[in-house]
């Protein structure tokens, strides 16, 4: 089955994001991916909500929100006013996950949980029937453009293990040096959502970079 594809505007030319974004709209991409950082949790700022308004009313795609926050909980209303699908929050970044995932579905959006490269996947043991999703990180956030982390594909197959043992519907995506390459070893792995970022927008013909991603 073919992946999901989430092209993270991280990488987008913000001097003319209307194009980019109208890009997405027309191309084969699932999702839009929508990267928030704070400069504590990960060692970068991205965008905060007033230029997300703006994404948000250009995207016809649905929103895939990574938040890379501390105390994400307290944008949760932020979050569901720009009309979110996914809200996506780290693993690391939440004392009482389990509430903050219930705080979410209750918001009206589907919860994701993200676990950075050194957190291993059977600590989400205890949490995978509850999320909507599962984010592998396949570079430690922060950047975009990062060099892929081999070890990324042998979670994958852990996490497909532990979905198929624990009855769990949650999706797996990853996130961080997705390409052709490594996108083909993740989805042979079990990955069901590829996010790509300077393999789509580093691209001479983003659309066709997706179109390649969505067909591996
Ligand atoms: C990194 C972000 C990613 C980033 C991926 O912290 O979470 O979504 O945009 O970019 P690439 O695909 O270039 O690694
Ligand atoms: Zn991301």
């Amino acid at each position: 089955m073919s992946p999901l594809i989430s092209p993270s505007i991280l990488s987008a030319n913000f001097g003319h994001l209307e194009k980019d974004i109208e890009m997405i709209n027309r191309s084969e991409a699932d999702w839009i991916h929508i990267d928030i950082m704070d400069g504590v949790f990960v060692p970068n700022i991205s965008f905060g909500f007033p230029i997300l308004k703006y994404v948000a009313q250009l995207s016809e795609k649905p929103l895939d929100v990574h938040l890379m926050i501390v105390q994400p909980e307290k944008f949760i209303p932020e979050v569901k006013a720009l009309g979110s699908k996914v809200m996506n929050i780290h693993f690391e970044a939440c004392t009482h996950l389990h509430r903050v995932i219930q705080q979410i579905r209750d918001a009206g959006m589907e919860p994701g949980v993200t676990i950075n490269p050194s957190t291993p996947v059977w600590m989400l043991q205890d949490i995978i029937n509850d999320v909507y999703l599962v984010q592998i990180m396949s570079v430690n956030p922060g950047f975009g453009g990062q060099k892929f982390i081999p070890h990324s594909v042998e979670k994958v197959r852990q996490l497909r293990d532990l979905i198929s043992q624990s009855g769990s519907k949650a999706l797996i995506e990853v996130d961080g040096g997705v390409n052709l390459e490594t996108g083909a070893r993740l989805v042979e792995a079990g990955a069901d959502v590829l996010v790509a970022g300077n393999a789509v927008f580093g691209s001479s013909n983003p659309a066709e970079a997706i179109w390649a991603l969505k067909n591996l």
